[in-house]
Parts: structure tokens; C-alpha cells; sequence
């Protein structure tokens, strides 16, 4: 019998859809059901007990709603906060998305990385740990940008954004000292590969973005290997905390990815 039961995306905006495409590269006919917070928006000001309060009691009516085979927590700052209670909370294979910094020291000539993620993100102790575990050989310049976060769900909204808003953003990470050894950024903030190409131009020296998207989405492939999905590639379904024009403006990129419904939670 075909499994109906869908993978449950789930961010404060749209930067899940930086994970969904990868994982719908992979995973053609998966049944999908991404969930914004857009009532919570944006989670990167947020303190961090909002936030662990807040993550896990959504992803609980969520799955009940849906009923969903597994969830990806596609954003970095829920990830790092709240990815532990929410495993504890719910029996379900719960995957997270937390910065690519083991990767990018692997890569890194100049042994000087950029991690650009929100200013909830950038403070946590699990990037402290992930820096001492796999860059200690490395310099980590760290930047948290709630602004680049307004501008990539603008531009999804099919928004104008001038370049020098990016340049000023990027700024934060660049001017620090040492900034200009930097060989390797890692969007540690799904919001960020959405923009990627303002993000290469914007930069002040040609660089490297890395994110953990491809790697997630091999994830989910692996954890779901020998499970049915629907014969044919069934619509995704975008689900709102809360659903007004901001949201309704964005279905032309949602239905780019696959996400032809739009409800509220
Ligand atoms: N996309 C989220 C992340 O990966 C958070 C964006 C926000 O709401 O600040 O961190």
C-alpha cells in the first residue's frame, strides 16, 4: 500500500525552501507539507527561551495535523535551540539543520571562515562547540544578520532589494579583523542560499558559500530508504501560522517549489 504520509518541513519563513529544493532533487515523489511561523517571524531576534518554548509546542500540533513520517527542522536557529526537546517531545525521526563549519574547515586554504547566520544563532554554545570540535585550527569570524533575513523573504516576495543593502549586511563579517582571509562563509541560516548570488556579488573578495542543504536532504533520503512514496509527485502543501498578504504574496515562489496550496495552521 502506498504511504501517503508526508515529510514535514519546517521553518519561521520561507528559508526551509532552501532545504525542500535539494531534498525534492532526490525525492521527486515525496508528499510535503512545509510550515512557516510566520506569526513567530522573525525567530532570529527571539530569545532563546521564546524559542524553545515556542518550537516544540508547534511542531506537536503539527504532527497531529499532518501525521507526518519525519520532520526537518529547516532552520538553524530552531535547530540549535530546541532540536534536543523536540526529539524528546515527539516519536518521529526529527532531522536539523545546524551550520556546515565541519565541511567548510575541510575546505578552507586560508584557515579563516565565515559563519553568517541569525543573531540568535551566532550566540549559541553548539556553534562554540562545533568550532572547537572541527575548526580548532581555524580562525571563526562569526556575523548574525537579521537583516539579510528581511531581504531574502522580500525577494521571494518578488520585491525589489538594492545591492547595497547586501553590502552593508555583509559588512558585519568582512570589516571584522581578519575579515579579508576569509576563503569560505557558511550560510548558517536556511534564509541565506535564497540569496546567494546577491551574496557572491555583494562580497568584498570572491569567496565560497557553503550550506548544509544537499547534506540534509541525502539525510532524509537515507532515513526514509525503503519507504513508499505516492506513484506520482503529489502537490506540497504550505502551511501558515499566520496567513495575510505577506504570505499570499509569496505563492508564486512556493508554487516554484512544488508548494501548491497555501493554509493556516
Ligand atoms: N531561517 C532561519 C535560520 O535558519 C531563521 C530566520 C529568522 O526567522 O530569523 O536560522
Amino acid at each position: 500500500m502506498t504511504d501517503t504520509r508526508p515529510v514535514l518541513f519546517f521553518d519561521s519563513g520561507v528559508g526551509g525552501l532552501s532545504v525542500l529544493g535539494p531534498t525534492r532533487a532526490l525525492l521527486p515523489h515525496a508528499s510535503i507539507v512545509y510550515a512557516a511561523d510566520s506569526a513567530g517571524f522573525p525567530y532570529g531576534t527571539r530569545s532563546d527561551a521564546d524559542i524553545a518554548a515556542r518550537v516544540p509546542a508547534l511542531l506537536g500540533r503539527l504532527t497531529e495535523r499532518y501525521h507526518p513520517r519525519l520532520i526537518v527542522i529547516a532552520c538553524n536557529t530552531a535547530s540549535t535551540i530546541a532540536l534536543a526537546a523536540v526529539r524528546a517531545a515527539l516519536d518521529l525521526p526529527v532531522v536539523g539543520t545546524v551550520p556546515a563549519i565541519k565541511p567548510a574547515a575541510q575546505q578552507s586554504g586560508t584557515r579563516v571562515i565565515g559563519v553568517l547566520g541569525t543573531p540568535a544563532t551566532v550566540r549559541q554554545t553548539y556553534v562554540d562547540d562545533l568550532a572547537a570540535r572541527f575548526a580548532g585550527d581555524c580562525v571563526v569570524l562569526r556575523h548574525g544578520s537579521a537583516e539579510l533575513v528581511k531581504l531574502a523573504e522580500a525577494k521571494l516576495r518578488g520585491e525589489p532589494v538594492e545591492p547595497a543593502a547586501y553590502r552593508e549586511a555583509l559588512d558585519g563579517l568582512f570589516g571584522q579583523e581578519g575579515g579579508g582571509e576569509i576563503d569560505i562563509v557558511v550560510n548558517a541560516c536556511t534564509h541565506f542560499p535564497l540569496i546567494a548570488q546577491e551574496l557572491s556579488q555583494a562580497a568584498p573578495h570572491p569567496v565560497r558559500f557553503i550550506d548544509g542543504g544537499p547534506g540534509i536532504a541525502r539525510r532524509i533520503a537515507h532515513l526514509t530508504a525503503g519507504q513508499s512514496w505516492p506513484e506520482t509527485s503529489p502537490p506540497g502543501k504550505a502551511v501558515f501560522t499566520r496567513l495575510g498578504h505577506a504570505e499570499r504574496a509569496l505563492e508564486p515562489a512556493l508554487s516554484g517549489f512544488g508548494l501548491d496550496t497555501i493554509e493556516a495552521l
